[in-house]
């Protein structure tokens, strides 16, 4: 599988520390203690910050070899997340309606494809209770580059497909650590309330 390959080696958003975007989101007190859903969580550094910060986590991701090396990294550093296996876009069957307070998503919805996009708004709309909250980063049409994916997203793009289920509270400028280019990747961050 794409991902699992992926994983083999170092892919540049695998960071040893989370997204600051999701740093200053707890400092700032947007994201409080609750039941989080880390959605595409990778290696999983963002939920366990969030999981440090007094919220209950599950992480899922469709790579196995990076949930099993997310739940390693958890267990080192006496952490307790519950990282599962699982396509974001089949939810139903692992997860109840309305059962987190609060999604985050740091670079899965930029690698979904035109056709899966509303499918996973769905889904998230669906694991969220209302009045839930829904983060997420994602890079900008701003950066600059030749690559195609993932897809450079606009605001509008992230409005229309979140809109119909989500009452957005912003989409604002923020930079997506990476690797490649730390702390200097343009991208946008989404806080939105599920409808
Ligand atoms: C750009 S990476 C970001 C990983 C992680 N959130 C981070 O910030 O390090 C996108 C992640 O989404 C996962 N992914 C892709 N499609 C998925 C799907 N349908 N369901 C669950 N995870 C998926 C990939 O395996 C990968 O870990």
């Amino acid at each position: 599988m794409f991902w699992d390959e992926v994983y083999k080696g170092k892919p540049p958003w695998d960071l040893d520390h989370p997204q600051p975007a999701f740093q200053a989101l707890i400092q700032n007190g947007e994201i409080k203690p609750g039941r989080a859903l880390d959605i595409g969580c990778g290696r999983g550094e963002n939920a366990i910050l969030l999981a440090m910060s007094g919220c209950e986590v599950t992480g899922i991701d469709l790579a196995e070899n990076a949930i099993s090396d997310a739940k390693v990294k958890a267990k080192e550093r006496n952490v307790k997340v519950k990282f599962v296996v699982e396509d974001a876009l089949q939810m139903d069957w692992l997860f109840e309606e309305g059962e987190f307070d609060i999604v985050i998503d740091s670079g899965l919805f930029h690698v979904m494809t035109d056709e899966e996009r509303p499918v996973f708004a769905q889904q998230v709309h669906r694991v969220l209770r209302k009045g839930g909250k829904y983060f997420m980063l994602c890079f900008s049409d701003k950066e600059p580059g030749e690559y195609d994916l993932p897809r450079r997203l606009s605001k509008a793009e992230i409005e229309s497909t979140f809109s119909p289920l989500f009452e957005i509270i912003y989409i604002k400028d923020a930079v997506f650590d990476s690797l490649l280019n730390p702390s200097n990747r343009k991208a946008y961050l989404l806080s939105g309330v599920r409808k």
